[in-house]
């Protein structure tokens, strides 16, 4: 019967022989996933695996800095990519939903080849795809509509012309949650909420600018942060904030103001699929609806979405 001690031990001898002296290039992106995959590689052939984690500056506040620490302390070779400039740069003008995803999806390619190329002989890129994304992506592709473009970086290994590995391909998340905790990984990393590739982009409805993405930041931290502090965090499948395209007039001391309107969402749901959203505590809802209202400028209004999946969809765009 499957045990994840004996998925580890037969995973690492398998990729042992399929590698053999190769490189390996990974990119990590934070979730667990992609963690789960590179702490298997490594304990197959580490030093031979390069990981690199790219900064899209789209991701939640401290986010970057904080992963990489934390790669950095579980012995992994990673390469930190500062591309914040790049992907703001080719977002400006951008609203379209789609065009957001495939902007960020080329992007995303461009600068994770750029440097690939710069590791020596490197033969393979390793992926963390789980079974759900195959099932996924088989349907994306297929004759029904896309729905969205999930895939962003698709079109990877045939542009880097590298062979693919991806150890977890016939695992379910919690499968690779309980092959994470095998590895040691820290119950931070393997606890961690789904984040979108395309991060807080598709939370910005409209276009994406610095400005915009820096308040979100804080709304959004404020949200987790007082999930966790409540301790809710462990309780929802995924939360986060989405910045509307909408002012509305709020009053501050005898002022009035116009200011920006934040929703804030949560869900349970086993794989995305469907979803429901959260009944948090009101007395909660009230506390952090205050508390980003005061302390982020440019906020005046704070709304809750109680739609469920489907028929809206965990995301906005
Ligand atoms: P939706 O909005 O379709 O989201 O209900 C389902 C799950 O997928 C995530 N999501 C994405 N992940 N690239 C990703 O890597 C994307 O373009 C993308 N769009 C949505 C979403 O956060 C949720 O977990």
């Amino acid at each position: 019967s499957w045990t994840p001690a004996s998925f580890v031990e037969e995973t690492v001898a398998s990729l042992k022989q399929q590698i053999g002296n190769d490189k390996v290039v990974l990119g990590l992106s934070g979730g667990v996933d992609s963690s789960v995959a590179a702490m298997l590689l490594h304990r197959a052939i580490g030093e031979q695996l390069t990981c690199l984690f790219v900064d899209n500056g789209l991701l939640r506040k401290g986010e970057y800095e904080k992963v990489l620490d934390s790669y950095k302390h579980m012995g992994l070779n990673v390469v930190g990519i500062d591309a914040r400039e790049r992907f703001l740069g080719e977002l400006k003008g951008v609203s379209d939903p789609e065009q957001k995803r495939k902007t960020i999806g080329r992007v995303f390619i461009e600068v994770f080849d750029g440097e690939a190329q710069k590791i020596k002989g490197v033969k393979w890129l390793a992926q963390g795809t789980i079974y759900p994304d195959v099932i996924e992506s088989m349907s994306v592709n297929g004759p029904s509509a896309t729905i969205k473009s999930h895939h962003n970086v698709g079109g990877l290994p045939e542009r880097m012309n590298l062979k693919v590995v991806e150890p977890l391909k016939l695992l379910f998340k919690d499968e690779v949650r309980k092959v994470g905790q095998e590895l040691n990984i820290s119950p931070t990393i393997l606890g961690r909420h789904p984040f979108p590739g395309p991060g807080l982009a598709i939370r910005i409805i409209g276009e994406v600018t610095a400005e915009k993405v820096a308040l979100l930041q804080e709304v959004d931290n404020i949200f987790i942060e007082g999930l966790r502090k409540h301790d809710l965090y462990d309780k929802v499948w995924q939360a986060g904030a989405i910045l509307l395209p909408i002012q509305s007039v709020g009053v501050m001391g005898d002022e009035r103001t116009y200011e920006n309107v934040v929703a804030l969402r949560a869900v349970t749901s086993t794989d995305g699929m469907t979803a429901d959203w959260v009944h948090l505590p009101f007395e909660f809802l009230g506390r952090i609806s205050s508390e980003i209202i005061n302390r982020v400028k440019g906020v005046n209004r704070v709304v809750y979405d109680i739609s469920s999946k489907p028929p809206a969809t965990i995301e906005w765009e």
